[in-house]
């Protein structure tokens, strides 16, 4: 049977929430993953350091006995972060990063930034005590096209952030676009991205494969066939700069098949068997290790795992639904079959 071993890979952008719903999703990952970048849009959002350590805590728990998985904590970045605020996350060993929310622009971003120049001197302090910003990269503009946004967060904020902070380290978070794979790999090494496994799997076709598929629905929504190719030419080029961020955004299934559904898809239960899909279909498994263990590490500054997970080329097929006890949540490709599962 063909099998795959890698060091043992961190994924850098997770939504686990908190109380019922991070008891189911957080086994997945804690299989998977050795760390992960967990993000702050809880409600309220983690806007302080103390907040950061009582939801670590939280996570904490909800991860079965033996399992060994380090939560790597963010603050949400709102109108009334100080700068003290700041210093004390730079100072702190379980906060690792900023992260910017546009007001709006997706699930729980309403404390998010309206003006980004109000929080320029902030990210000044960020610089300066070298803390990463990770980016939500899409403008929460009614009249610009929901296909638009992210290039058009690009043009207008990003690229303004990146020249007047050249030594402030971003991620681009869940990269959707042929422009911000070119925006990434033109700006300077201060400058990183993250990549789904949905936007190298699906184009946006996906989102109204005969009829309305909510399951589908994220923000940075799917794009066209052009954008999901550049992704996965970004993602299996070995360039550094591209690393694994499965952006899994675990909603109970009844407010996604709903009239407004929400937008995240729950990756967590199958991430690396997603990934790997996507690799292989493009001929590059051999790049998956540095893609999923090492570029991330790296950026952060943080130690390469230690340890191994294999797959295995062997069909099973994903639950439709996971969770007790009044959770119940669709995973990503539900009641499908994968190629690759992990032992
Ligand atoms: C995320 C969520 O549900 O928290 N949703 C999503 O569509 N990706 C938020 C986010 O990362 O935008
Ligand atoms: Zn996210």
């Amino acid at each position: 049977m063909k099998t795959l071993t890698i060091t043992r890979p961190d994924d850098w952008h997770l939504h686990v929430r908190n109380g019922a719903i991070l008891k189911t999703v957080m086994p997945h990952t804690a299989r998977q993953f050795a760390r992960a970048v967990i993000m702050p849009n809880l409600k309220p959002p983690v806007t302080t350091v103390a907040q950061a350590l009582a939801y670590r805590d939280e996570i904490l728990q909800a991860i079965p006995a033996g399992m060994d998985f380090t939560p790597l904590m963010t603050l949400y970045l709102t109108g009334s972060t100080t700068a003290v605020e700041v210093k004390k996350a730079a100072e702190s060993r379980h906060v690792h990063a900023f992260k910017l929310y546009p007001a709006g622009a997706t699930t729980n971003s309403d404390s998010g930034v309206a003006d980004i120049h109000a929080v320029y001197p902030l990210l000044a302090v960020m610089e300066s005590h070298d803390m990463p910003l990770l980016v939500h990269g899409e403008v929460a503009d009614d009249a610009c096209d929901i296909f638009d946004r992210e290039r058009v967060f690009i043009e207008s904020q990003l690229s303004a952030i990146h020249e007047n902070f050249p030594g402030l380290r971003i991620v681009v978070e869940h990269l959707t676009t042929a422009e911000a794979v070119q925006f990434v790999q033109s700006a300077s090494a201060k400058v990183a991205a993250t990549i789904t496994p949905q936007h190298l799997l699906f184009n946006r076709n996906a989102l109204l494969a005969g009829g309305l598929r909510p399951h589908h629905y994220c923000l940075p929504i799917l794009k066209r066939e052009h954008h999901r190719l550049a992704l996965v030419a970004a993602a299996t080029g070995g360039n550094p700069k591209f690393f694994l961020g499965t952006d899994s955004a675990p909603h109970q299934t009844s407010l996604k098949e709903n009239a407004c559904g929400c937008a995240g898809c729950y990756s967590a239960h199958a991430a690396l068997e997603l990934y790997a899909e996507a690799f292989e279909r493009a001929g590059a498994l051999d790049r998956l290790e540095g893609f999923a263990s090492f570029h991330g590490a790296d950026f952060y500054r943080l130690p390469r795992s230690t340890g191994t997970v294999t797959l295995v080329k062997s069909a099973w097929q994903v639950p439709l639904v996971y969770g007790d006890d009044g959770v119940a949540i669709t995973p990503l490709k539900a009641g499908e079959a994968l190629a690759w599962k992990m032992l």
